[in-house]
């Protein structure tokens, strides 16, 4: 069985098992992570941190633009996709952490991320787990930091509005479902 056959038949079990945490029953394609990862200096960044894993479709894009000496942190809940991403990327540059986003900053070691990804279905999320992902975000990222979210719908722009300075929104229409991608900083975007 191919790479992405597989990955497709995990994630598709991980969101029959528990489908408001996994919120779509197909990774994001290769096209919309390309889309949203342009969004931001992901081959300048020291520090990414990634959100809502998975089975690693952003994991592999990031860590194929990041730099030698960067470092990406990746949360998973889910301890099975956890664990497909600790056996698929053999790179050390890669430290994947099965805990959920709300409590990221514990795990950064006191450092800033330049750049988040995020992939969590906010929409389906408990209200209350939603507010404190969302308000964890803006403080785990440095001055010049850049959130890269990705939703399938425009609900929580509103949100990431009253979260962030600058919000910046993309839609990636090849996707399925097609995605709305925001990259959100706390300061103003000079671009
Ligand atoms: C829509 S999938 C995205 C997966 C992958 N990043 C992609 O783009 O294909 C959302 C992922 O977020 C994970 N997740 C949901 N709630 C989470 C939480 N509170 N903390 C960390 N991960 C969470 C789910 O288990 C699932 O793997």
């Amino acid at each position: 069985m191919n790479q992405q056959l597989a990955d497709r038949l995990r994630f598709l079990r991980a969101f029959v098992a528990n489908p408001r945490q996994v919120g779509a029953i197909l990774p994001t394609s290769r096209l919309a992570v390309r889309d949203m990862l342009d969004m931001a200096d992901v081959p300048g960044a020291s520090l990414v941190v990634e959100l809502g894993a998975g089975t690693g479709s952003q994991t592999g894009e990031v860590l194929a633009r990041m730099g030698p000496d960067a470092r990406l942190v990746a949360l998973e809940i889910d301890p099975r996709l956890a664990e497909v991403l600790r056996d698929r990327f053999d790179d050390p540059r890669l430290q994947v952490v099965c805990d959920s986003a709300e409590n990221l900053g514990e795990h950064l070691g006191g450092e800033r991320a330049d750049v988040l990804v995020c992939a969590l279905p906010f929409t389906s999320l408990e209200p209350g787990l939603r507010r404190r992902i969302l308000q964890a975000m803006p403080a785990a990222l440095g001055p010049d930091g850049v959130a890269l979210v990705i939703q399938y719908s425009p609900l929580i722009q509103s949100e990431l509005h009253r979260l962030f300075t600058s919000v910046r929104r993309r839609i990636s229409p090849f996707n399925v479902p097609p995605a709305f991608l925001y990259a959100c900083r706390s300061r103003p975007d000079a671009g």
